[in-house]
């Protein structure tokens, strides 16, 4: 973690490095608990009401009662912008289930902790960010939807991270995981759009994708844009012969792809991607922007 990362924890803003929580965290034991990445931009936190909203809905779905209200939540992120050294940067919002016993059982766990880090995150590096990322097509499925729904921000991320480790071993910048079916689901901590003919097109959260902030942002600009947008289940094939494919989220903010399992993409970036760049820039400014 950077030196200069900050951290609010149950009620008190520290330097990160100094913040601790118990071993017995079913946070850490279980990976139990939900949690949100939110970036913020001249010192105003991004879509944060939105951020907000689904990390309620992720700890309701898990019957997890979160301590603090959102405008508590709000307040505390505020503070913690405010105090953070550089105007734009990226906050880590988490509720773990809490301090238990050692069995899973989260009866005996009363008191969620609430982790608030600021930071800067990096997911990528420049060249891939200006150039194309490279991607693989993961052999580590996504949960099928009826063991967990996608939908919950969950701090599980065991099958992202095997994802990941296989794109470190192929030397690329990120993979992509397919449902049990067979049909692309989403990035390791990212949405997947195509182009295809002028279309744009991403599969449904129903496929195993995380209901992304960033993703149905770029779904509403290229309809205002007056692209032609369709949501949709796509294969591996669709993938392969796009003529554009881009990354989304809050994390990646957009990432163009250049190419997915050594078939490189005809435009990278393409002009679609290009346009919604634009627009995804301006409604940051817009939202971020001035005074
Ligand atoms: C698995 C996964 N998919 C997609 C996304 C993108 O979502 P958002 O745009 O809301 O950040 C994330 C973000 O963390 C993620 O973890």
């Amino acid at each position: 973690m950077n030196e200069k990362a900050l951290c609010w924890l149950n009620g008190e803003l520290m330097p990160a490095e100094q913040a601790c929580i118990p071993v017995n965290d079913h946070g850490l034991l279980y990976g139990d608990g939900v949690f949100e990445g939110i970036r913020f931009y001249k010192r105003r936190a991004f879509r944060l009401q939105r951020h907000l909203q689904r990390l309620q809905m992720s700890a309701r779905a898990i019957a997890l009662a979160i301590p603090r209200s959102n405008e508590e939540l709000t307040a505390v992120i505020e503070r913690l912008i405010d105090a953070f050294a550089d105007d734009d940067g990226y906050i880590r919002l988490m509720v773990t289930r809490g301090p238990g016993s050692l069995g899973l059982n989260p009866k005996g766990c009363s008191q969620p902790n609430v982790i608030v880090i600021a930071d800067q995150l990096c997911m990528v590096d420049q060249a891939s960010r200006e150039q194309g990322a490279r991607l693989i097509v993961s052999s580590v499925r996504r949960l099928p939807v009826d063991s967990l729904d996608p939908r919950i921000k969950s701090l599980n991320y065991l099958n992202h991270i095997l994802a990941k480790i296989e794109a470190n071993h192929a030397g690329v910048d990120e993979a992509v995981l397919l449902n049990a079916q067979g049909r692309v689901a989403e990035g390791t901590a990212d949405n997947i759009f195509i182009v295809r003919n002028a279309c744009l097109l991403t599969p449904p959260c129903s496929e195993g994708a995380l209901e992304g902030i960033t993703r149905e942002m770029i779904l509403a600009l290229a309809d205002a844009a007056g692209i032609k947008v369709r949501v949709q289940p796509l294969g591996v094939y669709d993938l392969y012969a796009a003529d554009e494919c881009f990354l989304t989220g809050t994390g990646a903010e957009l990432i163009p792809v250049a190419s997915i399992d050594c078939r490189s993409l005809p435009s990278c970036p393409g002009p679609v991607f290009q346009s919604l760049q634009l627009a995804f820039q301006r409604t940051i400014d817009q939202e971020c922007g001035g005074e």
